[in-house]
Order: C-alpha cells, then sequence, then structure tokens
C-alpha cells in the first residue's frame, strides 16, 4: 500500500524521522508493532525492511504514522532519501505489541540508541489513558555524541543518561544504572520494565528482573528475512517452561521439539514483543 510522505527529516547523526499519511489504512497500530517498508525501486534490496511504530498522531479525520530509523545500510540509506509528497510502500501492522497494563503504575524503559523508537510510543499510550503516575527512562549510548532524542523523552518522563565511556550522564552501561538505579533506591520498589535494543542488553537486563523480581517486556529486533513467517530467519528460543501465551500473545507460529524441551518462536509471527524471562538468552546469544 502507497502512503504519502508528510516529512523524512534528520533528527541526529544519522538519525531520521519519518511521517506518513495513514488516514486511509484499516489498522491502527500498538505500541511494538511493526511496518515491512520496501526500500528501493529496483530489486536490490530485494526484501522489505522492518520498522517499529514510534508515533501515531490523530487529529481531526487524518491519521499521521511516525517511525525513528537509524541509517546502517543500503535500504535505510536510500530511505532517507525520499521526500515529502512523495509515496513509500509500506505494509502492517504487523506483530504483537506491548502489553499496557492496566494495572501498572510505574514502568521502567531501558533503551539503547535507536531502541528508544518503539518504547516512546509505550510512553505515550500510558501518558494518554492516564494510568501511570511515574514513567522512568532509561536511555544512552556508547559515546556522548550518539545520545539523541532525550529532549523528547523528558516530555513523558524522568530521564536518566548512560554513556558507556562515561562521557555524559552514567559512566557504564544501561543494566549498570539500572542496578545503580534500583541499589540507590532511586526507582519505586514495584514497576513494570520495558526494554528495547541490542540482544546482549535485553539479557543483562532478564538477569537483573530475576535478582531483583520485577517483570519485564523487550522487544527484539532480530534479522528477519521474508517479515511474514515462511524463511524461518527469525527464530528465537524461548525456554519452555516460560512460554507466555495469553488473549495478547498467542504465538502462532511455536515450535516445540518432539520431547519438549526446545521451543522456537518467529519474531516476526509470534513477536517481536517477548516476556523478559521467557527468551532463551543463552541459546539466542551462543
Ligand atoms: C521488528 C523490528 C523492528 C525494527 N524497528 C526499527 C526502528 O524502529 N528503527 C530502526 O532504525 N530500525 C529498526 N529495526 C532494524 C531495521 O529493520 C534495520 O536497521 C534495517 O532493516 C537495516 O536495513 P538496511 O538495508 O539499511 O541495512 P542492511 O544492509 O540490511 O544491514 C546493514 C547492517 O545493519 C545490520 N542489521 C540489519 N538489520 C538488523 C537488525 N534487525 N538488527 C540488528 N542489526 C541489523 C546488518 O547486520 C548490517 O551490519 C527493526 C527491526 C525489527 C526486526
Ligand atoms: S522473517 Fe521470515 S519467518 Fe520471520
Amino acid at each position: 500500500m502507497q502512503y504519502l510522505i508528510l516529512q523524512n527529516r534528520n533528527v541526529s547523526h544519522n538519525y531520521f524521522k519519518l511521517a506518513l499519511d495513514i488516514s486511509e489504512a484499516f489498522n491502527v497500530p500498538k505500541p511494538g508493532q511493526f511496518y515491512n517498508i520496501r526500500c528501493g525501486e529496483t530489486k536490490d534490496p530485494l526484501l522489505r525492511r522492518p520498522f517499529s511504530m514510534h508515533r501515531l498522531i490523530s487529529t481531526k479525520g487524518s491519521v499521521h504514522l511516525e517511525i525513528l530509523y537509524r541509517v546502517t545500510g543500503k535500504g535505510t540509506e536510500w530511505l532517507s532519501t525520499r521526500k515529502r509528497e512523495e509515496d513509500l510502500d509500506i505494509i502492517g501492522p504487523f506483530g504483537n505489541g506491548f502489553i499496557i497494563e492496566e494495572s501498572v503504575t510505574n514502568i521502567v524503559m531501558v533503551a539503547r540508541g535507536i531502541g528508544i523508537a518503539p518504547l516512546y510510543a509505550v510512553g505515550e499510550a500510558f501518558r494518554r489513558a492516564n494510568r501511570v503516575t511515574n514513567i522512568y527512562i532509561l536511555m544512552g549510548a556508547r559515546i556522548k555524541e550518539r545520545i539523541f532524542y532525550d529532549e523528547e523523552c523528558k516530555r513523558i518522563g524522568e530521564v536518566f543518561l548512560y554513556t558507556d565511556d562515561g562521557s555524559r550522564g552514567f559512566p557504564g552501561n544501561a543494566a549498570n544504572l539500572l542496578v545503580d538505579l534500583l541499589e540507590r533506591k532511586r526507582l519505586p520498589e514495584k514497576f513494570s520494565l520495558y526494554a528495547c535494543g541490542p540482544a546482549d542488553m535485553l539479557r543483562e537486563l532478564a538477569d537483573i528482573s530475576e535478582k531483583f523480581g520485577f517483570s519485564g517486556q523487550v522487544a527484539l529486533e532480530g534479522h528477519m528475512g521474508c517479515g511474514f513467517g515462511a524463511c524461518l530467519s527469525c527464530a528465537c528460543p524461548l525456554k519452555p517452561g516460560y512460554v507466555r501465551r495469553d488473549k495478547h500473545w498467542e504465538k502462532p507460529a511455536l515450535q516445540w521439539s518432539e520431547d519438549g524441551n526446545l521451543v522456537y518462536s518467529l519474531i516476526c509471527k509470534d513477536g517481536p514483543i517477548y516476556d523478559i524471562q521467557e527468551v532463551d538468552w543463552d541459546e539466542w546469544l551462543a
């Protein structure tokens, strides 16, 4: 489906924000769902590229979808050259989306780099519904020059910055910062975690969630081929005893081994959002 580009601008370094008019679309996306975008006019690149819903802005009679993206290769390079008034071929929304639990009153969001893209939508959803009193946002990067979008995030919550090299904010990574805040009792006793970033960061957060006893949901950005369950390139191992299935997350593509000791999930169909404890991080990162 072709949608009109309203804006496509550089927001910082190699980060861009794309806005599309999706007023004609049938389905409204939920935070954590994604779109597959055709990133080229020829057969190279052949495969569509997945991007999360970043913001949804509805005004009288029109619906705008915003996508926040990082230029990293051929497809995103092409995307960054698209101009206002041009059309873009996108399909979606796909995936399960984050569960926005009504009972949750405190949320902690943890992002690294472009990981803030889907999390911002979570924060806005809570703010819109006025269900949450406290939103804490831990965000950062390797070096201070890579930090972006922190001013925008201050509109929805309290922001804590980190850099691996200590050039801005807390000196250390996201996991170090989270532990520091928990130990200094700078976060509420009860909260739900929402995280998006590299898999090794998510694994560290999973260990911390087990140790400190909080629940969490993570957005996995594994490599995708087809984007609709045919190529199996996005298979992700889950812990058999922890697989979470409920009305939000049916997981139609789960594959169990005959003895029930192994279970694989397809991120494009069952995910990309998972309970932080159900992913078999050791197997996933092996
Ligand atoms: C569900 C989902 C949601 C996503 N949402 C966003 C988003 O909101 N904003 C955004 O900027 N990106 C997002 N991504 C990642 C985005 O899809 C990739 O950056 C994009 O496909 C790269 O395309 P390319 O042709 O520019 O790069 P390629 O030429 O395909 O690859 C360039 C480099 O990036 C690496 N790369 C490619 N895809 C990924 C990936 N999925 N994870 C890690 N490294 C990758 C490659 O290994 C290579 O080193 C998402 C991915 C998934 C699976
Ligand atoms: S991307 Fe092909 S099966 Fe998920």
